[in-house]
């Protein structure tokens, strides 16, 4: 029997800005269901990775495939835009900001996309955007603007918002960083919730305790490599590398 293609791959991922290679040869596989967390210092290159992961950047050399499908495809003109923007709706994003559409509802917020780019009507719209942001915890908020919102409130929009398009995996970046601290466990309960749903995900994170709960494997990553990586009770309770323990003293100090 051959085993499934995992939900993400990447092989060889580099990337740089000019002569700095901020990317030097990421290899990744996460299957279907699975979840990643990826720490490290600042700078280390973990947004650049999600990034290139739904082509957000364009990567110097390597392979991105989603599902099968590569993403980084040697398409070109409308075709590639084509591709790109079908392999786009198939990955949620979620960022420290929240880039909500402040002139819309949080309803409408969750609900344009499905309707712009999937050819939903309004009404079956906005029953999903509905059943969606009851999910969340927001069943009593579609009616609000973001600036009505606290933090928490407006990341889980933005959560529901990714999930109408119905995709095939999650990245979220430092979902919680932009966040008071009692905002960031509502936040973090349903990327809970979507995990035990076996949703796929790539998670940037700098709560070690959330990636202990919740991860199935951890990346270290810093200068733009995997240091280190494996099931979350060895990276974050016994690293090998000293690279590794010295980023999570520094960071369990502060
Ligand atoms: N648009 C850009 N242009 C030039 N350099 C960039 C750009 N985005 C990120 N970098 C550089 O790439 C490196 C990795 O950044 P980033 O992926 O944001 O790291 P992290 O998310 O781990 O903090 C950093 O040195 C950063 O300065
Ligand atoms: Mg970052």
């Amino acid at each position: 029997m051959t085993s499934a293609a995992p939900m993400i791959r990447l092989r060889g991922i580099r990337k740089s800005y000019g002569s700095h290679e901020v990317l030097k040869g990421i290899d990744l596989d996460v299957d279907q269901g699975r979840i990643v967390s990826i720490i490290g210092p600042s700078g280390s290159g973990k947004s650049t990775l999600l990034r290139s992961v739904n082509m957000l950047e364009e990567i110097s050399h390597g392979e991105i495939w989603l599902d099968g499908v590569q993403v980084n495809s040697a398409l070109t003109g409308r075709a590639f835009e084509t591709h790109i923007n079908r392999i786009r709706q198939q990955m949620g994003m979620v960022f420290q900001q929240f880039n909500l559409f402040p002139h819309l509802t949080a309803l409408e917020n969750v609900s344009i996309a499905p309707m712009k780019l999937k050819g939903k009507s309004k009404a079956e719209a906005e029953a999903l955007a509905r059943t969606l942001l009851e999910k969340v915890g927001l069943a009593d908020k579609g009616g609000a603007y973001p600036a009505r919102l606290s933090g928490g409130q407006k990341q889980r929009v933005a959560i529901a918002r990714a999930l109408a398009m119905q995709p095939k995996a999650m990245l979220f970046d430092e979902a919680t960083s932009a966040l008071d601290p009692e905002l960031v466990d509502e936040v973090n309960l349903v990327m809970k919730q979507l995990a035990a749903e076996q949703m796929t995900m790539i998670i940037v994170t700098h709560e070690m305790r959330f990636a202990a709960e919740v991860s199935d494997h951890v990346l270290f990553m810093d200068g733009g490599v995997v240091v280190e990586q494996g099931p979350p009770e060895q990276v974050l309770k016994a690293p090998t590398q000293e690279r590794t323990r010295g980023f999570l003293r520094k960071h369990l100090a502060q």
